[in-house]
Order: structure tokens, then sequence, then C-alpha cells
């Protein structure tokens, strides 16, 4: 089968579009037949190990000293079950699913396996393969620090870096639960967060948010590029601040919640672009260069 491997950790003239042996799998695991790859920021971080100093050792640790164990890489995508190990009762042949497979990887190839405790849903009807192959990665991170717990109605939400892909699910999903929502990007992207909901923009590039005039019941850096110490004369009494840079948690039950608003037409993939498997040094180089906007997808045909 076709599949994209990392030769060792590095930039995208690490990546090589290779034939590779299509997996078997095991009784409690099952085959997915990939449409959609999503290509985040993750995936740049494991690929490339440009992390700090004291990630770097424990992404080696983890993931395989010099190359990444599994060289085939992809860490979210979409598809159609092909083949259920004999153990495997909760999923059909034929079902369209979407998934992140952040450990096993695996993602860019024809087939993909997964365990049947996957974090991996259906992919709503209403919505393609390749709008579903990035909300495992960036819609289940922003639900992580947006969610009911965390904002309720009529407040006041201020989203920085709402261009990428995390971001702008996290404005979405402000909007869901009916905060009143400011999305901070470069004004290159002002039209395209207008048209996610924002109730307001803000241009980074000619605005410094400390100086702003104005409290917020949350603020969340989407980007990991502010502290809070920049930003809390900006919060309420009882106001939050929240960064991406905080750990998050994998939870195939935020897969269902997410479900819910894209059934309800609230939560959309914004899309940088779609590529061909022959484009992927491209879509890789796009998100390396850390300035798309919203998700890069590559359609797996
Ligand atoms: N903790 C976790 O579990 C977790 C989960 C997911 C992601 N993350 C991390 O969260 C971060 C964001 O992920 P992502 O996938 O959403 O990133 P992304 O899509 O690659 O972010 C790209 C966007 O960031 C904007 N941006 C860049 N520098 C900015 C700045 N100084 N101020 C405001 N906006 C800026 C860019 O807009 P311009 O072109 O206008 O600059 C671009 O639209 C990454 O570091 C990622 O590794 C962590």
């Amino acid at each position: 089968m076709k599949a994209i491997i990392l030769k060792r950790y590095g930039g995208v003239d690490q990546l090589q579009l290779t034939e590779v042996p299509k997996p078997s799998i095991k009784p409690n695991e099952l085959l997915i037949s990939v449409k959609a790859v999503n290509i985040a920021s993750g995936d740049y971080k494991i690929n490339t190990l440009n992390v700090n100093v004291l990630l770097k050792p424990i992404l080696r640790l983890v993931f395989g000293l010099f190359r990444p164990r599994q060289q085939i890489r992809g860490i979210t995508a979409s598809g159609v079950i092909a083949q259920l190990g004999s153990k495997v009762t909760n999923h059909l042949v034929g079902d369209e699913v979407y998934f992140i497979n952040s450990m096993g990887a695996g993602c860019l190839a024809d087939y993909v396996k997964l365990k049947d405790t996957a974090v991996m849903v259906k992919k709503p009807a209403n919505i393609s393969f390749i709008e579903a192959a990035p909300i495992a990665f960036g819609a289940m991170s922003a639900l992580h620090f947006i969610n009911d717990k965390t904002i309720h109605k009529d407040q006041n939400v201020l989203i920085y870096g709402a261009s990428g892909s995390v971001g702008s699910y996290a404005l979405q999903i402000a909007k869901y639960y009916g905060a009143k929502v400011t999305a901070v990007s470069s004004q290159k992207n002002h039209q395209a967060l207008l048209g996610l909901g924002a109730d307001q923009v803000i241009d980074y590039k000619k605005t410094d948010i400390s100086t702003l005039d104005f409290k917020y019941d949350l603020i969340f850096d989407a980007v990991g590029k502010i502290k809070k110490k920049h930003v809390k004369h900006l919060l309420s009494e009882t106001g939050k601040f929240y960064s991406i840079l905080l750990p998050t948690k994998e939870d195939k039950q935020r897969l269902i919640v997410l479900n819910q608003m894209i059934e309800a037409g609230k939560l959309k993939t914004l899309l940088d672009g779609k590529y061909n498997i022959n484009q992927y040094k491209t879509a890789h180089q796009k998100v390396y260069d850390g300035h798309k906007v919203g998700n890069v997808v590559i359609e797996w045909v």
C-alpha cells in the first residue's frame, strides 16, 4: 500500500512517499481505509522535534530515539472501516469514522489499524471526510478548555490565535455555548473568523491586546504565544486564563459532544487548503511554517 514515512526526525525532506506492506490486525483491532489525513501542528512537533529542550528527550523516549518507531506518520484522519478483528463488536464494516491515533500514528497510508478502544467516532453525514479529518485534533483540544463547565451564555471570551486549528474550533465552540467572542488574528483572516461567528475581531499585528480596555470572563490562548501575566488585568473578577500549552486529554466522549455540534450545523472545519497525496511535502511545509489558516488536509485517493 502507499504510505508517507518519516526517515529521520527533521524537515519535509525527511518525508517520503513509498510502498509498505498493508497492516494485519489482531482480534481486538480494526482496519480503516483512509480517506483524508489532517496534517496537524502536533505532527510538526513529533516529526521535527522542534520543541523545548525539556520536551525533546521525552518525545524521543516515547516515539523513538533517532527516528519514530512508527515511521508512517499522521495522527488524525477519517476513513471507512474495512475490516474488523474477530473480537470487535462495537463497530461495523462500512462505518464512516474519524479519529486520532497519536501514540500509534500511521494515518498517512491507504490503511491504518486501530484498537477497538481508539478515540474514534462515526463521521456525521453532513460533513465530508476532509472536513472530519482535523476534528479529533483541533476541535477536541479546544473543547478541553472551552466547554459548558468553563463558559456560560453571554459571557465575554477572547480567543487569541483564533485563525489556527484549535482557535477556529474554539471560537465556534464558545459561540455554541452562547458566549460573545472576540477573535484575535492577523487582519487577513478576519473575514473568515467573522464567517465562523466572531462578534469582534482584533489584529494582533496592529493592537497589543494588553492595552485593551475591556474585561473578559475567559481568555484562551489557542496558539501558546501569550502569558497570563500580560493579560490578567483584562480578566473579570472570576475570569479564567487558559493556554493551549497546558496538557489536554484525548477522550472519545468529547468527540460525541462535538458530533452534536456538527450535526446541528454549529461546528465547521476551516480549511487552509486541500492537498492530494503527491503534494504531501507542500502540505507539511504549510503546517511547519506556523501560519496556516485553520486546517491542512490531504485527500487520500
Ligand atoms: N496541549 C495540547 O494537547 C495541544 C493540542 C493541540 C495543539 N497544541 C498546540 O497548540 C498550538 C496551536 O495549535 P494549532 O494546530 O491550532 O496551530 P496552527 O493551526 O498551526 O496555528 C497557526 C495559526 O496561528 C496564528 N499565529 C501564529 N503566530 C501568532 C501570534 N503570535 N499571534 C496570534 N496568532 C498567531 C497564525 O496566524 P498568522 O498567519 O496571522 O500569524 C495561524 O493562523 C501548537 O503549538 C500546538 O502544538 C497543544
